[in-house]
């Protein structure tokens, strides 16, 4: 049993964030999403690894995430030259899979359930194909399955415009060599691209064994802000645990489930768990509130935040309305200055969006 994890993409519905770095490394909760993937391909027992990354971002989950021994994993990198598909992502990792069987995750995706009970029903039951699947209330932005009254999967349909049912294909799949015939068969969808779900209809349709399972708990598509924000909430409502390595003077009140990393300096400040901090960051006179995740080497002065995440080396200081809701970048400067301003000055990149309320 292999994985594999597709990393590439343009990740255009996270701009400005993703035009200088991968979506899938994207933190949540200070952890990129990707890794998430790993250690949960990991915990179901399985050790070989094929991360599919694009000639853009490429280089950045490569040094990131490295050759997986951070994970007890072996992790083999795949290139994929243009976003033709995730049938094409599968086509081009046939020597790295070989005739093994298995997982495909979307490395922007995050689900609460481990994969080992299907992982487990995949293998016993001898399956081709299983597919998860999630209701939402928008189908027509995920592929789309419609399953008869036993469960099997009908027919699957890639963002249809009029779904048939509102059970979407979850980001993770389990598949027999038998994909690889399959992917053979199809032909590029009207986007121009190989797509994964017509090759599990060709499946399908040549009568091979397509399982689907409907999963309980959470399931987050981490393609824009709102997503990364509730995803941040999620996990650190509940996986964060307390671990304090930085220093907090006496005049700071913590309260909750806190994590503050090696080297930060905590001085004068109120912070309402669940909250993560990295290393090396500088908070003075600061309000931190719930499901705050803050990055490496942040420094926050003389502002109030909560429900936000904060990305490497940004510096926040002097602003008067506290800050929500929001995700800003890494090397961002934001001040305020003086208390009542005049006017105000910005230097922002493409796509950002900025709102004064
Ligand atoms: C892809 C798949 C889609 C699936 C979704 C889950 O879409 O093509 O079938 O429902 O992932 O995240 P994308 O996110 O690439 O638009």
């Amino acid at each position: 049993m292999k994985a594999l994890i597709l990393s590439g993409g343009k990740g255009t519905r996270l701009r400005p964030l993703t035009y200088t770095g991968a979506k899938q490394l994207v933190p949540v909760a200070n952890k990129p999403i990707l890794w998430y993937c790993i250690e949960s391909i990991v915990a179901a027992g399985v050790k070989d690894i094929g991360i599919v990354i694009s000639p853009e971002t490429g280089d950045e989950v490569k040094n990131k995430t490295g050759n997986g021994d951070r994970f007890g994993a072996n992790i083999e990198y795949i290139l994929q030259s243009q976003p033709a598909g995730l049938a094409h992502a599968v086509k081009i990792s046939q020597p790295f899979l070989g005739n093994d069987p298995f997982i495909m995750f979307l490395g922007d995706n995050l689900i609460e359930l481990p994969l080992l009970t299907f992982l487990t029903d995949f293998i016993q039951k001898q399956l081709d194909a299983l597919i998860l699947l999630k209701q939402v209330a928008n189908p027509s932005a995920f592929g789309v399955a419609q399953v008869d009254e036993h469960g099997k999967v009908i027919k699957l349909v890639e963002k249809p415009k009029d779904p048939q049912s509102n059970l979407a294909l979850v980001g993770v799949y389990f598949f027999q060599s038998s994909i690889h015939e399959a992917i053979a068969q199809i032909t590029p969808s009207a986007r121009g691209e190989l797509e994964i779900t017509d090759a599990i209809q060709k499946l399908i349709d040549t009568n091979k064994a397509v399982n689907a399972s409907e999963i309980g708990g959470w399931w987050l598509d981490t393609g824009k802000k709102d997503d990364i924000l509730s995803a941040n909430q999620i996990i650190l409502d509940t996986r964060l645990t307390s671990q304090m390595l930085g220093e907090v003077d006496v005049g700071s009140q913590v309260s909750g489930r806190i994590q503050i990393g090696a080297g930060s300096k905590i001085i004068n400040c109120k912070i309402r768990g669940p909250v993560i901090i990295g290393e090396n960051c500088y908070l003075e006179n600061a309000y931190i509130g719930p499901y705050s995740s803050i990055s490496d080497r942040v420094t926050i002065i003389n502002t109030e935040l909560e429900h936000s995440v904060i990305l490497n080396d940004t510096k926040i200081m002097d602003i008067q309305q506290r800050i929500v809701d929001s995700l800003i970048g890494q090397r961002v400067s934001m001040t305020v200055s003086p208390k009542r301003p005049q006017a105000l000055r910005f230097l922002v990149g493409d796509d950002s969006q900025l709102e004064i309320m």
